[in-house]
């Protein structure tokens, strides 16, 4: 009988108080890319923002479509590469943060202005089953910048308002990535 390895994979549902500083700025520096979004053909929205371990810079990144489809840019490529952009080829990251949901959707959080940087969530959380990842396309194009740490955090906010946590490892558990071309 064939031999069968598996490999656990975890998410988590975090209470707003669970949020770092760092969190609450990376989704809230999301939440707001994502209204620039062009999705004029999807009508799904997205942002993302990332913090690296080179600088305390965030940077961010929204999808934005063209007709010919295939030549739509994503939200996270977007973000990584504007990090990349501004620090080099050895930008590493730290943690990326995703708000995502069609368009139209009123995403359950709201942002007290005269608190600076704090986002306040209006509704308690719906459960939800999965947590919000990036597509497989732009797992890679994060897992490429890890440095091979399968430990960094994909932070996001649910179209329910839900925030889940999960890492690369866990929501990219089998990779094809710089190793494999014997580059660490
Ligand atoms: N999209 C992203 O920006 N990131 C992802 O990882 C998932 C998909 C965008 C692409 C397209 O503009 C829209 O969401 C629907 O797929
Ligand atoms: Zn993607």
């Amino acid at each position: 009988m064939a031999e069968e390895k598996t490999k656990t994979v975890k998410f988590s549902i975090l209470e707003p108080d669970e949020l770092s500083d760092e969190d609450m700025r990376l989704l809230e520096a999301a939440y707001e890319v994502r209204k620039n979004a062009q999705a004029p053909y999807s009508h799904y929205l997205v942002g993302a923002a990332v913090k690296t371990w080179n600088s305390d810079e965030i940077f961010t990144g929204c999808n934005v479509e063209r007709a010919s489809y295939t030549q739509t840019t994503h939200a996270e490529q977007s973000a990584v590469d504007a990090a990349v952009k501004k620090i080099g080829p050895k930008m590493k990251l730290k943690k990326v943060a995703i708000v995502s949901a069609p368009e139209g959707v009123e995403i359950p959080i709201s942002f007290v202005e005269d608190l600076e940087w704090t986002i306040q969530f209006a509704h308690p959380f719906d459960p939800v089953d999965q947590p919000n990842v990036p597509c497989g396309h732009c797992m890679q194009i994060i897992w490429e910048n890890c440095g091979g740490d399968d430990s960094v955090e994909l932070l996001a906010i649910h179209q329910s308002g839900s925030i889940t946590k999960t890492t690369i490892g866990d929501a990219f558990p089998w990779k094809f990535g710089p190793r494999d071309l014997g580059i660490e």
